[in-house]
């Protein structure tokens, strides 16, 4: 039996496991393991569908920004500025990261939920082109630190619709729980645009809100977009302020594994556009433009990790465990969120998938593993292993836990391969202890 390849980028060819093209076992053997992959030319494909969608469905000036909290390093800018993509960034790490990529900061849009005065300070100086802001303190902060640079900072209030992504269901009360943002119901979403909208030094462009990630269904981004618009009216109605942005957030979601559903985001998009523009008829307000904010669904399928087994350690009667030269180093979503993942011996990817184990790490905690339930041919010493889908919060949530360095990241576009971030050394790892 051949082991389901999941997405298109993946196949076997006499045996071995190809991936954008590439042959996987050749560039084990060229950069070493644990090893990153990309596929750029899926990557590039799946901005260009967003852009064209965005204008499509919503009309013009409508856009995607990428949350680069998926997946940030300078490269990754760099195609997002060439594919005309503007983007999340959420800590002055990545605005750093990005701003020396050569991405243009005036299509940075500064998340987070607490900014701190150097923070603001900062993004004000490189130029930043929105706030999204997500506290009190921070539009006081933003406004004082705008003046003092002598501009007026564009920004976006992030709000809090209330909605459960998972049960399709407006919550009461669950939702307004939350670190972000200001909720509709509680009345702090009115109260902070009237407080924004008095401030001298920032200029108010419109509404922000994310109701989840992994999202298969457009029924919830609908019901946003519903509330929303329903906000942007209400705030009309009482202040005459009428919203210029609307944007949605990201959360489209990625298939993982075969019981994962595949997700049609085109039509998503095509159905909250439906329900934007019926919902501003309704209201009597104009169509916002409409921004989507996808990090995952741009990046997860466009990644590939390769680890080199190690031990196999069979346990009659209970488990096989399968140890690899990585884990939650570099891939923490298994121990953190019991995130499933498919996967593949690499070398012997024609062979029957007939033994049961668990995927772990080399880390010395029980809980490091990538995987349970894994249906591989038994590996071997030395087998290289692929893990699918790894491109989103894999390498961006890679920690040094055990000292463990860094995996580097190949970039594979038209079959070939260049590297896109160098293998991290011991001595990367200690040039900040003194
Ligand atoms: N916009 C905002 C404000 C967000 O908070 C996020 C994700 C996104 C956009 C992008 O959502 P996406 O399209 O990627 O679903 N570490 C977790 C995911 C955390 C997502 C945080 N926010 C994981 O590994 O599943």
């Amino acid at each position: 039996m051949k082991h389901g390849f999941l997405h298109s980028n993946i196949e076997e060819r006499d045996g071995r496991l190809f991936f954008a093209g590439a042959d996987t076992v050749g560039l084990a053997e060229k950069y070493g393991t644990p090893l990153m992959l990309l596929d750029e030319d899926r990557i590039r494909a799946r901005c260009r569908m967003y852009r064209r969608a965005a204008e499509k469905y919503f009309g013009e000036g409508s856009k995607p920004l990428y949350a680069s909290k998926a997946l940030s390093f300078r490269g990754i800018y760099r195609i997002m500025a060439e594919e005309g993509m503007s983007a999340d960034i959420v800590s002055p790490g990545e605005l750093y990261t990005a701003a020396s990529a050569g991405f243009p900061m005036e299509n940075a849009y500064f998340h987070g939920n607490n900014k701190s005065d150097a923070d603001v300070e900062y993004a004000v100086k490189n130029g930043i082109g929105y706030f999204v802001v997500d506290s009190v303190e921070e539009l006081s902060a933003v406004d004082r630190i705008a003046g003092e640079a002598g501009i007026r900072q564009r920004i976006l209030l992030r709000i809090t619709p209330g909605i459960d992504p998972h049960t399709h269901e407006k919550i009461n009360t669950g939702r307004v729980d939350s670190k972000f943002g200001f909720a509709i119901e509680t009345g702090a979403a009115e109260r902070i645009t009237g407080e924004a909208l008095s401030k001298k030094n920032v200029e108010l462009c419109g509404f922000h809100c994310h109701i989840g990630s992994q999202i298969f269904d457009a029924a919830p981004f609908m019901l946003a977009a519903e509330l929303m618009i329903r906000f942007i009216a209400d705030i009309k109605e009482k202040t005459g302020y009428e919203a210029e942005i609307l944007n949605l957030g990201g959360g489209f979601g990625v298939r993982y594994v075969e019981d994962d559903p595949k997700a049609d985001i085109e039509a998503m998009i095509e159905a909250s556009a439906n329900t934007v523009k019926r919902a501003c008829r309704e209201c009597g307000v104009r169509m916002p433009r409409i921004l989507l904010e996808p990090g995952r669904s741009i990046v997860a399928d466009a990644g590939m990790t390769l680890y080199t087994v190690g031990t196999v350690k069979e346990i009659p009667g209970f488990r096989n465990y399968v140890s690899v030269d990585g884990g939650m180093t570099d891939n923490p979503r298994y121990t953190l969120y019991g995130a499933r993942y498919t996967m593949a011996v690499a070398n012997r990817a024609d062979a029957e998938a007939d033994f049961e184990c668990t995927v772990c790490g080399r880390c010395c905690e029980s809980g490091d593993l990538l995987g349970e339930r894994i249906m591989l041919p038994r590996p071997e010493r030395g087998d290289l292993l692929a893990v699918f889908v790894t491109g989103a919060y894999n390498y961006s949530m890679a920690s040094n836990y055990n000292r463990v360095c860094r995996p580097p990241v190949v970039m594979i576009r038209d079959g070939k391969d260049t590297l896109a971030v160098r293998r991290e050394s011991f001595s990367d790892m200690t040039a900040c202890d003194i």
